[in-house]
């Protein structure tokens, strides 16, 4: 089990309440790379809540990790509970990660909460010129260390205020998959499914080259439960705790 060294809410607002970085004692580790994620779970859970939940690794160095989380259930609300100090039971790195191709125009594309394992990309890859994320995220900028990630990308954003904008988003992957199947480049999503529906189709029609990573409920992450189970382009089952969490957008159900 590893100790929590911090636990801070991200930005001011009350929208923001829900978002917040936890950052943990980093166990004894060769590394970690962007696109893989640990399973954690507070010690003091009932029986009930016996497995762990699963995130993606955000940032870190050689003595912690940090996790960017929503609370959105009862667990991730009691993680979001922890204090310095407690004890956290940790599991990984698990998976596998994102491509990482130097001389490739790339472009990370986040929606929401799957913002988190770009930052580890942006900091660990970071390839000015050739690298540009788009963020659909309904915070506030200031809610986020976007200046960080603007810093080293071409960064551009759209906000999720209401409905409506959903539409302008859609034209916005559409345009942006188009222009980065135009030169050959390499497209990264994570976020909600719709998001990577929506990456998975457009990556489709212009023939792009482009990695999704699933967000797959998980209990064992490590192959023992089959909770995370899903079927690749063929057909077959895969799971998405040991073959995943990203796969190639032309080779996964969604
Ligand atoms: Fe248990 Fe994948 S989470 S098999």
């Amino acid at each position: 089990s590893v100790k929590v060294l911090k636990v801070s809410p991200v930005g001011q607002s009350k929208t923001a309440g829900e978002f917040f970085e936890l950052t943990l004692e980093r166990p004894d580790w060769d590394g970690w790379k962007p696109g893989q994620f640990v399973m954690i779970r507070p010690s003091a859970w009932e029986l009930d809540m016996l497995w762990g939940r699963p995130f993606s690794l955000c940032s870190g160095d050689d003595a912690s990790v940090t996790l960017f989380i929503q609370a959105v259930g009862r667990g991730t609300r009691r993680i979001a509970a922890l204090k310095p100090g407690d004890s956290v039971a940790m599991w990984g790195p698990l998976g596998n990660y994102f491509a990482v191709e130097p001389d490739t125009p790339t472009l990370l594309l986040a929606g929401g909460i799957g913002i988190a394992p770009f930052r580890g990309y942006v900091e660990q890859h970071p390839q000015p010129g050739n690298l540009a994320l788009f963020l659909a995220h309904r915070l506030p900028l200031d809610c986020y260390p976007y200046a960080l990630l603007s810093r080293a990308v071409d960064c551009r954003c759209m906000l999720e205020a209401k409905p409506s904008d959903l539409d302008c988003i859609i034209e916005a992957l559409r345009g942006l998959i188009e222009e980065y199947a135009d030169k050959g480049g390499l497209v990264l999503a994570c976020g909600p499914t719709p998001f990577m529906r929506t990456v998975q189709r457009f990556a489709g029609e212009y023939g792009v080259r482009a990695q999704v990573s699933l967000e797959n409920r998980m209990a064992c992450g490590v192959g023992a439960c089959l909770g995370c189970v899903t079927r690749n382009g063929e057909g077959h089952h895969v799971q998405v705790c040991t073959q995943g969490p990203v796969f190639w957008a032309d080779n996964v159900e969604l």
